[in-house]
């Protein structure tokens, strides 16, 4: 089986940047990666994706919002993630199940609960055996995102929604230590990187 490790964070808080950089480590000691995004990273799951984060879809619900997501979960767990595991490959994937556990859980109010019971469904026993979670303010966050590109269905939500976000992440970090591994997203690049690199060391070890 190979390895399965999982990016997660408020919007703005560097994981693309820092996936790139655990790639390019991984990669130079001779592992096989895979990257996936979420919501994302197979046909459906991308035109899944246009759908849930259509800036015109303001009336979308929270319910029609978290099985949209589970949907396509579901689809990039049988299509890519699993397939890629049983090929012993690392997968490294951008979101997962704790971004729904965060944002349609605790900030959209809809109980972490029924989130994680949904989400059985979806990825059935594919959980991540590492999760990477970069913790940073929500105002830091979001003003990164104002100035890279136009804001999408979710980045447009209220400044007290990305609060419940950035809680939300801290939240799930102590109620499931085991498994997610904070890291201050305010430090540097490189040191950020540094932790994450030394996290996986250890797992793979
Ligand atoms: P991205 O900007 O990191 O690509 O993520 C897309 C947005 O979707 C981001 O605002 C977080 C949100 N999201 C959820 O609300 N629930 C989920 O399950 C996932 C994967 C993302």
């Amino acid at each position: 089986m190979g390895l399965f490790i999982t990016m997660e964070g408020p919007d703005g808080s560097g994981k693309s940047t820092q996936i790139e950089l655990l790639r390019d480590y991984l990669s130079g000691k001779g592992y096989d990666i895979i990257i996936c995004r979420e919501p994302g990273g197979t046909k459906i799951s991308e035109a899944i994706r246009q759908v849930i984060l259509n800036k015109d879809f303001t009336e979308m619900g929270n319910m029609t919002e978290m099985l949209l997501y589970a949907a396509a979960r579901a689809q990039l767990v049988e299509e890519v993630i699993r397939p890629a595991l049983e090929n012993d490959k690392i997968v490294i994937c951008d979101r997962f199940v704790e971004s729904s556990a965060v944002y349609q859980g605790i900030a959209r109010g809809m109980g972490i609960e029924l989130v994680y019971e949904i989400n059985q469904y979806a990825i059935g026993d594919t959980m991540p055996d590492l999760t990477i979670m970069i913790d940073i303010d929500a105002g830091t966050g979001i003003s990164r995102k104002k100035k890279q590109a136009e804001l999408d269905r979710m980045e447009r939500e209220t400044m007290e929604f990305h609060q419940r976000v950035v809680e939300g992440y801290r939240k799930i970090a102590v109620q499931y230590p085991e498994r997610i591994l904070k890291i201050d997203g305010s430090g540097s690049i490189e040191d950020i990187h540094g932790q994450i690199a030394a996290a996986v060391d250890k797992i793979i070890s």
